[in-house]
């Protein structure tokens, strides 16, 4: 197990559909730990496997950071099948390095999602559970949360992170 690189903002390979997981493998048991590891490593509450250049529809979400393995996510070819109302607070995400928005999100997501073994459970999120969960099904989409803006305000964000990287 290890923290892998995560890609940024740029690369293409974020923003390619990513395809559906298959037959369970060890390789991708060792995926699934190396995100775990990945999120803690870099502070974030979920990772999606786009991000460590693997476009498979896999990623994991732990809003305790490694404090709680009862957190531990794991979502596999998942996709939304509810939702109910909205929020609206600020989300960033470890390819946009230093960038934080407020973005409205449903309030409450159903998920559905399959386990190694090929059944299918229903993931249930409310407030920022329901944000990581969109957030990260997003990403398996090719998208990103800067996406959701218009292309003044996207501009105005990607010349503060332009900045920010090279500080
Ligand atoms: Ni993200």
């Amino acid at each position: 197990m290890a923290a892998r690189t995560v890609i940024t903002w740029g690369d293409p390979r974020l923003k390619l559909n990513s395809a559906d997981v298959g037959e369970w493998t060890p390789e991708l048991e060792t995926l699934v730990a190396d995100l775990f590891d990945t999120a803690i490593a870099e502070e974030g509450l979920g990772v999606a496997a786009p991000q460590v250049g693997v476009n498979l529809n896999l990623a994991v979400i732990d809003l305790s950071c490694g404090q709680d393995p009862a957190q531990k996510i794991v979502l596999i070819n998942p996709e939304i099948v509810r939702e109910e109302g909205s929020q609206s607070s600020s989300e960033g995400c470890l390819s946009i390095p230093g960038i934080h928005e407020v973005l409205e999100r449903p309030q409450h997501v159903w998920v559905k999602s399959r386990r190694p073994d090929g059944t299918w459970h229903e993931v249930e999120g409310e407030d920022l559970l329901a944000r990581a969960l969109c957030h990260e099904i997003d990403h398996l989409r090719g998208r990103l949360f800067v996406e959701y803006f218009g292309p003044v305000k996207r501009q105005v964000i990607q010349r503060k992170y332009q900045k920010q990287k090279k500080a």
